[in-house]
């Protein structure tokens, strides 16, 4: 594995799964990472992936450095030839270069704009770093992807599953602010790799990208969908095809306790952070139906598999 920017770089995701839960049992810190750095830039806020990843990092022996980016840093110019007389500093050619010279792995989030879909879908940011870094460089949330959630959702998944082929429904529910289509993208990317039945539900409107979720069953009825899964994903994202744009606050859409009794008694998975009573309802967040918090230690192993990966280079 060279990067980590994509679900592409992931050539055989059983053996990583494997390989992730090994590391989960195993429990015991390593001496693989010793020597070499960590360094994370942050252009949006983040809980699990900033936590998970320098958990990750230090468990295999690593130093890490963390930057907000966006408030501590210098503004960064990303266009090749610009005239920088404006409020942008620092030349991503010059600020990935000399972060190369301070880090043996650079992992960057950075949010899209949610305005120009086209703009959006050229990653930039990531990609600029993945260009001009000489190092590798893991994806931390990119304007159209999360590739680490979904490892650690397809960890969770292969944990939990009680039969071979699990159907997993990820399910759009209303959110107050217009949220990227980055982890559903991931997701369904990542449960295309799968054994499982997957289906996806969500309002009118709100299909992902057809590049993205291909073959994959869309229904714009809930309860259709949710009829004997065995894992159900809620989750928000903003309006691919009318661009980030919130065309439906439906409650009718949040995932409530009752909407479990159409399922196999349904493990309910969620990236976090959630709207409590608005994505999904207290009775089921506090339910044995809810794995978020299993599911968000899985961030720590799969963060812990791509930079062991990264780091050997293999
Ligand atoms: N799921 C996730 O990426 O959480 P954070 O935004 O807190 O990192």
């Amino acid at each position: 594995m060279k990067n980590y920017t994509s679900l592409s770089d992931i050539e055989n995701l059983q053996e990583l799964i494997a390989e992730a839960l090994a590391l989960k049992n195993e429990n015991t810190s390593a001496s693989f990472g010793k020597g070499k750095t960590l360094g994370m830039l942050f252009f949006n806020p983040s809980l699990r992936t900033r936590l998970s990843t320098e958990k990750a990092a230090k468990l295999l022996g690593m130093e890490v450095m963390v930057m907000n980016a966006d408030k501590d840093g210098w503004a960064l110019e990303f266009e090749d030839g610009a005239v920088m007389d404006s409020n942008k500093a620092e030349h991503i050619r010059e600020a990935a270069a000399v972060l190369s010279q301070y880090c043996d792995i650079i992992a960057v989030r950075a949010f899209p704009g949610l305005i120009d879909r086209n703009k959006d879908e050229e990653d930039t940011v990531i990609n600029s770093f993945v260009k001009y870094a000489t190092v590798p460089v893991v994806n931390l949330e990119s304007a159209t992807g999360h590739p680490l959630q979904a490892l650690t959702d397809a960890i969770t998944v292969s944990e939990l599953k009680k039969v071979n082929r699990p159907k997993v429904v990820l399910t759009w529910a209303p959110h107050p602010r217009a949220l990227p289509q980055s982890v559903p993208n991931s997701f369904v990317e990542v449960m295309q790799k799968m054994d499982v039945d997957l289906v996806i539900t969500n309002p009118e409107g709100y299909d992902l990208n057809p590049k993205v979720t291909k073959e994959t069953t869309i229904l714009h009825n809930q309860e259709e969908a949710l009829q004997d899964a065995d894992f159900v994903y809620v989750k928000n994202w903003s309006s691919y095809e009318d661009y980030g744009k919130i065309l439906n606050e439906d409650r009718n859409w949040t995932f409530v306790k009752k909407k479990l009794e159409i399922t196999n008694d349904a493990k309910v998975m969620h990236c976090l952070p959630v709207r409590r009573n608005v994505v999904i309802d207290d009775a089921v967040l506090d339910s044995g139906n809810s794995v978020v918090i299993h599911q968000a230690n899985n961030r720590t192993f799969a963060a812990q598999v791509v930079l062991r990966r990264l780091l050997s280079r293999d």
